[in-house]
């Protein structure tokens, strides 16, 4: 689902770009079982901050970064300059129905998306298809207690099938073969971790 205008505003501006590149960036690779991710797929790259982060702190030889939202991609586009240009593809292209083969990447990432989801499992289910075996899908999210609190639900607009707790989220990434290698909780706030794919 597109976003509404107050959360492009949230999105697309240059505190969540420093805390993407600074903040959340270093705190992944820190849970990440490797030094490098040669092939890599972006699901939901907004405006395309975590492509750049994925090169970046990730060491990505490639980015296939995509967004269903056709303005976001113009965006990612306008901001794609040298030395990423080379490394980084963005696309239009729904994360529910990702037109890539089977074990392809090495790497999925996932930032702040499937609360976006109409089928958040079903996203789930084509990061697990894409990803090699031994590959890592990376992730952040809210949970549910949070997008069901009063102020993300009068000011945003989300799908509620893009909502999960813990347990859901845990228990459907096992379903999908990922176990959750590592983690950093937020209570029932949010989620931010890396599971690998058996
Ligand atoms: C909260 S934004 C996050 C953007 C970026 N990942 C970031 O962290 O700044 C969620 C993004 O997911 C995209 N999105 C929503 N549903 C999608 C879908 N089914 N497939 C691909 N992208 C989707 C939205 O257009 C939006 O750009």
């Amino acid at each position: 689902m597109k976003l509404n205008l107050i959360e492009r505003l949230i999105t697309n501006n240059p505190i969540r770009a420093f805390s993407q590149r600074h903040i959340e960036g270093p705190m992944l690779k820190n849970m990440a079982g490797r030094d490098k991710y040669q092939l890599c797929l972006e699901i939901g790259c907004g405006r395309g901050i975590g492509a750049h982060v994925i090169v970046k702190e990730f060491g990505a030889e490639k980015v296939i970064a995509v967004d269903i939202d056709p303005n976001q991609i113009e965006k990612a586009n306008r901001n794609l300059k040298s030395p990423y240009k080379d490394k980084i593809e963005f696309k239009i292209a729904d994360a529910m129905a990702i037109d890539e083969p089977d074990s392809k990447f090495d790497a999925v990432f996932s930032f702040g998306v499937l609360h976006h989801m109409e089928d958040w499992k079903k996203a789930v289910q084509e990061a697990s298809r894409v990803l090699k075996s031994g590959g890592e899908f990376f992730f952040e999210e809210p949970f549910r207690s949070f997008m069901d609190n009063f102020f993300v639900k009068t000011f945003t607009k989300h799908p509620e099938g893009g909502k999960f707790d813990y347990e859901e989220f845990r228990k459907e990434l096992l379903k999908n073969n990922i176990g959750i290698t590592k983690m950093k909780r937020f209570g029932n706030i949010a989620i931010f971790g890396v599971g690998k794919k058996m």
